[in-house]
């Protein structure tokens, strides 16, 4: 995918369902008894794996378009699959399955593509372990493949060291089988998706704060869930339409949850002129169009419990720096080394091919902002989020870029190019 420069951005998009809740949909729909509807579920390749683990295990789901329909069968209603689990290239996918397959009576095998194969599970087998469950990596690297076996299951206090959603889901649903309560308490607060949506099916779930408690074997009773648009998805076009001038755009049918909503809050402290429309507050995930206008930037520091609701948001705000006026400092997010690629080497590099001024840090980045970018050959190395964080990049740089393998955006919004496209027509080539 070729990019060129545009001089204004404008006109309305629409986002599609967020990755973290259409995974988790289809995951309670399994569990739950009787049907559950979601509505703009994500049709991104992450999502699929998710699906297709479940329709393995006897689950059926039926796909029309973003509409997708469960027939749960309950908690001990999924069935031995008979060959291995792929998870493809999805870090959710993982984990969170391997929080429901620690309390089956049936072993199971997970596997997925070399990306995969690379992210540390020692964060999901040590609780898990400690909890009861008989779950190995095959190759003794703490990584997939994994095996998982039927072994009983304790409620536990878990303290994680890093505050992941993943690994908190994990437990939790694993905490779904155990012989009493469980509780994980995170050091600060990740997305909690999975609480919202476990209450909503019936679960007995109390958070607080960092904390949350789980009891053992619900009812879950099948639901009707509208996804809101994935504010990482959102984000993009956020960006874009920042750092380019003349430019005005409707982003519409965006996920607010405040534990996801650190970008939102990260533009407000840059300057952003953005501004919240139809603000739709439902108990289960609030959401509202956001309107965007070309800013002038001002640099900030990102760092504490901001970076778990932003997370995956970084390699775009450190394009956005390379916009602003002053020294922006990224800290205390060390967990980007270990998402689909190393996201502080990766965002580094490439941002320096494309004449930043940037240099990559333990645990984050340091962007001296307000140097022209120009055109540049970006490898994502087949993360999505990088490949779509440089297409926004190529549209303020000077020259052309060229985004290798722009496919992956598959992952997580496989339709990211048309809609961009539309925003900005001509641009991309
Ligand atoms: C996710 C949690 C985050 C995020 C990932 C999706 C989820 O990962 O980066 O893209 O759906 O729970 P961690 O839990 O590893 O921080």
């Amino acid at each position: 995918m070729n990019i060129k420069p545009t001089s204004s951005l404008s006109g309305e998009v629409t986002i599609p369902g967020d990755k973290s809740i259409s995974h988790r949909g289809i995951m309670l729909g399994a569990l739950a008894m009787g049907r559950t509807e979601l509505t703009n579920f994500l049709e991104g390749a992450d999502c699929l794996s998710t699906i297709s683990c479940f329709q393995k295990m006897g689950i059926d789901i039926e796909r029309q378009g973003s509409r997708v329909l469960i027939q749960g069968k309950g908690l001990h209603g999924l069935k031995e699959p008979d060959s291995l689990l792929d998870v493809g290239n999805s870090g959710t996918t993982t984990r969170l399955i391997s929080g429901i397959l620690a309390g089956q009576a049936f072993t199971s095998h997970l596997n997925g593509d070399a990306s995969i194969q690379k992210r540390p599970m020692k964060r999901i087998i040590d609780p898990l372990t400690i909890m009861g469950a008989d779950i190995r990596s095959d190759l003794s690297n703490d990584c997939a493949p994994l095996t998982i076996s039927p072994s009983p299951l304790h409620g536990i206090s878990y303290s994680s060291a890093i505050a992941s959603a993943q690994v908190k889901s994990c437990i939790l649903l694993a905490g779904l089988y155990a012989d009493g309560p469980t509780t994980v308490t995170e050091p600060a607060l990740s997305r909690d998706h999975t609480e919202r949506m476990l209450r909503s099916f019936g679960a007995d779930l109390i958070s607080e704060g960092t904390k949350a408690v789980i009891s053992p074997e619900p009812e879950l009773i099948g639901q009707k869930i509208s996804i809101p648009g994935d504010i990482s998805s959102a984000a993009y076009f956020l960006a874009a339409a920042l750092i380019t001038e003349h430019s005005e755009i409707l982003i519409k049918n965006v996920g607010t949850n405040p534990t996801r909503n650190g970008i939102l809050r990260v533009c407000e402290s840059m300057g952003a002129k953005l501004s919240y429309v139809n603000p739709s507050p439902t108990s289960l995930e609030p959401s509202a169009d956001l309107l965007v206008r070309s800013s002038s930037l001002n640099a900030t520091v990102i760092d504490g419990a901001l970076i778990p609701t932003l997370i995956d948001e970084i390699p775009m705000i450190a394009v956005m720096a390379c916009f602003a006026k002053g020294t922006t400092i990224i800290k205390d997010a060390a967990e980007l080394k270990v998402k689909e690629s190393n996201r502080i080497d990766v965002v580094v590099k490439n941002l320096k091919k494309m004449g930043a001024e940037i240099e990559a840090t333990e645990d984050g980045m340091i962007i001296h902002g307000g140097k022209p970018l120009h055109g540049a050959v970006i490898d994502p190395q087949l993360d999505h989020r990088i490949a779509m964080s440089f297409a926004i990049a190529g549209l303020a740089a000077e020259g052309e870029t060229t985004i290798l393998h722009p496919e992956c955006v598959t992952i997580s919004y496989p339709d990211f190019f048309r809609d961009l496209n539309s925003l900005c027509p001509s641009s991309l080539f």
